[in-house]
């Protein structure tokens, strides 16, 4: 069941019964003060909202008058995720306690994400906000858990714990004395802080709307507070990220906005729904931190950029070379050095690179025909490659 309805909430959700939904997901207007305006990847078309407030109180009043409405049709056993930021996490937070009241405050999750820098005096902002409430003590709750870190003693991991008579924790003994192992652990529960990319310029899930929240952060919503089959409402649609998530997760969605160009998107969003895939995630930071280990390691002393997320790539120069880039790619273990060549030499056209430098690892040699190579490109032998190949001449 998808439902897209065009708008105000407040006079659509008095259609809806009382306790029918069983998990609602609102990005509202933040108190920002200003249009959030966008364009689309192409650049034609631009997508717009107002987020433009008298005063402090005209919002909180905008919100509380909805959120009152959203309890009433929110079933006993659900949950309200309400997604802000620094312009009015304090106001949210007030309003939640105050109409769920505060034993139904089950989490502030911190969504952090890496952000490029700005040139605004003071921190940068790497973070937003979702409350999450629940309507009684009795809420569905699906606990994710996460791999230890590295750092982990294996004691914690494998051995049972209990309190002690003052309440503190300590390795259960059996009446000898010797520790008793627990069953294995599933892991670290997920905590409250959730790393997940921001959209960025070229993913394709990107259609162009202001404020846009990545599927990603709304799968692991639905995936902790609801089951298959249950009833999503985003009474905030937007771009109709939420149902997307949902449609993708096999429940039912529910999406209000009063733009009407919101309600077409999302409506276009359902048909054919996209979801870009996070390297990031996908790869694990390990991945991205093996390269990086690499890179410190092959290029120590000399000034550069780390490069994540291309996969041409691993680090530029900061200086340039006749005003353009320089680029750095490791050969990878595994890699030849003609696939090396190729993948540098993409990112060597695209970002019009007048001198790049491939850094040889590994003697492999391609078997197949390759591209022409790039006289932009440079290769330099490191020196695990040339030890290892006087190695080999010395027959060690
Ligand atoms: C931050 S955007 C939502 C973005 C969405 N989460 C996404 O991923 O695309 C807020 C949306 O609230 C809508 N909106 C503002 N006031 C509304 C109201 N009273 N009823 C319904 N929608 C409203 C705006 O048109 C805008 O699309």
């Amino acid at each position: 069941m998808e439902k897209v309805l065009y708008g105000d909430c407040l006079d659509i959700l008095p259609d809806f019964e009382t306790e029918s939904i069983d998990l609602i997901y609102l990005d509202p207007p933040f108190f920002t003060n200003t249009i959030q305006k966008l364009k689309t990847r192409d650049g034609s078309k631009e997508f717009s909202y107002s987020d433009i407030w008298k005063s402090h109180e005209e919002y909180a009043e905008f919100l509380y008058k909805r959120l009152k409405e959203l309890r009433r049709v929110l079933k006993n056993d659900g949950s309200i995720f309400v997604h802000c930021d620094k312009n009015s996490t304090h106001i949210v937070k007030t309003l939640l306690d105050d109409i769920f009241g505060l034993k139904q405050f089950q989490s502030e999750i911190i969504w952090y994400y890496k952000r490029w820098s700005n040139s605004k005096k003071g921190l940068l902002p790497s973070h937003q906000t979702i409350y999450f409430y629940s309507k009684t003590k009795d809420f569905k709750f699906k606990t994710i858990y996460n791999d230890y870190s590295e750092t982990t003693n294996i004691d914690q991991i494998l051995q049972k714990r209990v309190r002690d008579k003052n309440g503190k924790t300590v390795y259960a003994r059996d009446k000898n004395g010797n520790t008793i192992n627990s069953d294995i652990k599933k892991g670290v529960p997920l905590n409250d802080v959730w790393e997940i990319p921001y959209l960025n310029p070229k993913a394709k899930e990107r259609v162009g709307y202001p404020s846009q929240k990545p599927i990603l952060l709304l799968e692991r919503i639905i995936d902790i507070a609801s089951n298959e089959g249950d009833i999503i409402l985003d009474p905030f649609c937007g771009s109709g990220t939420t149902l997307v998530a949902g449609k993708l997760n096999n429940r039912k969605v529910i999406g209000i906005d009063k733009s009407k160009e919101a309600i077409n998107l999302t409506k276009s969003r359902l048909d054919k729904p996209i979801k870009s895939e996070s390297n990031l995630l996908k790869k694990g930071k390990k991945a991205y931190q093996n390269v990086s280990a690499m890179v410190e390691k092959l290029l120590h002393n000399i000034d550069y950029i780390p490069v994540q997320r291309n996969s041409g790539i691993d680090a530029i120069l900061k200086t340039t070379y006749q005003d353009s880039p320089i680029l750095i790619r490791i050969q990878k273990e595994n890699e030849t050095i003609e696939d090396a060549i190729k993948s540098l030499n993409k990112a060597v056209i695209t970002k019009s690179s007048k001198k790049s430098f491939l850094i040889r690892t590994n003697d492999i040699k391609s078997l197949l025909e390759h591209d022409k190579e790039n006289s932009n490109i440079e290769i330099v032998n490191s020196t695990i490659y040339e030890l290892n190949k006087l190695l080999s001449k010395a027959n060690c």
